[in-house]
C-alpha cells in the first residue's frame, strides 16, 4: 500500500511515520508534500530518501495534487501538522482515505484557528485536567469527519501550554504509526 504524508511544517510525526515504514513490505511512504516550501519535513523526507512535492493554495484548489497523488497510486493520504483546508476535489478522490490527526480530545478544541499552540492555550484556559489526541477521517467540515482512535494524557494544573505540548506530542509519536497500519 502507499502512503502519502501532507505536512505544513516541523514534521516530527511525518518522521515517525516514514521510520514506521522503512523497509516494511506492508506499505510505503511514496511521497511527502508540503504547502511549504521551506517547510522542515521536506528535509525530514529528503534524509530517509522519499520524494518530496511542494504546491501553492492555489495548486491545491485547482487539483495539482490530488493529480500527482492520483499518478502515484496513494492509498492512504495523511495529514500530519496540515494547514490547509482540504478541497472537495481531494475529498472527493480519496473518500474515507484521507486520516487527519489532532491534538486534542475532538470535539473539543477543534474547528478552524484550533490548531498547534491555540489548542494548547485553551486547555490550560480551560483548566482541563486531561487532553489528548485524535485521529480521525477528513470530511468537508474541519475536524467533524469519523474518529477512528483517541488517547488521553493527564494535565497538571502547573503544566505550561508548551509541557501541554509535549505531552501530546509524545502520545501522537506512540500512536498515529500504528494507526495508520490499522487502517491499511
Ligand atoms: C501535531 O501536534 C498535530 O496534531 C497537529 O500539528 C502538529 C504537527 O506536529 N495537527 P509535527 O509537525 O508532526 O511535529
Amino acid at each position: 500500500k502507499n502512503i502519502a504524508i501532507l505536512a505544513s511544517g516541523s514534521g516530527s510525526n511525518a518522521e515517525k511515520i516514514m521510520e514506521y515504514f522503512k523497509g516494511s513490505a506492508k506499505a510505503r511512504v511514496v511521497l511527502v508534500a508540503s504547502n511549504k516550501t521551506d517547510a522542515f519535513v521536506l528535509r525530514r523526507a529528503s534524509k530517509f530518501g522519499v520524494p518530496t512535492f511542494t504546491f501553492s493554495k492555489s495548486d491545491l484548489t485547482a487539483g495539482v495534487l490530488t493529480e500527482k497523488l492520483k499518478v502515484l497510486h496513494v492509498d492512504l493520504v495523511v495529514l500530519a501538522g496540515f494547514l490547509l483546508k482540504i478541497p472537495d476535489n481531494l475529498i472527493q478522490a480519496f473518500p474515507e482515505r484521507i486520516v487527519n490527526i489532532h491534538p486534542a480530545l475532538l470535539p473539543k478544541y477543534g474547528g478552524k484557528g484550533m490548531y498547534g499552540m491555540h489548542v494548547h492555550q485553551a486547555v490550560k484556559d480551560a483548566g482541563d485536567q486531561e487532553t489528548g489526541i485524535t485521529i480521525h477521517l477528513v470530511n468537508e467540515n474541519y475536524d467533524e469527519g469519523k474518529i477512528i482512535f483517541q488517547a488521553a494524557v493527564a494535565v497538571a494544573s502547573t503544566d505550561s501550554p508548551e509541557a501541554i505540548a509535549q505531552k501530546v506530542h509524545s502520545l501522537e509519536h506512540k500512536y498515529f504509526p500504528n494507526v495508520i497500519e490499522s487502517l491499511l
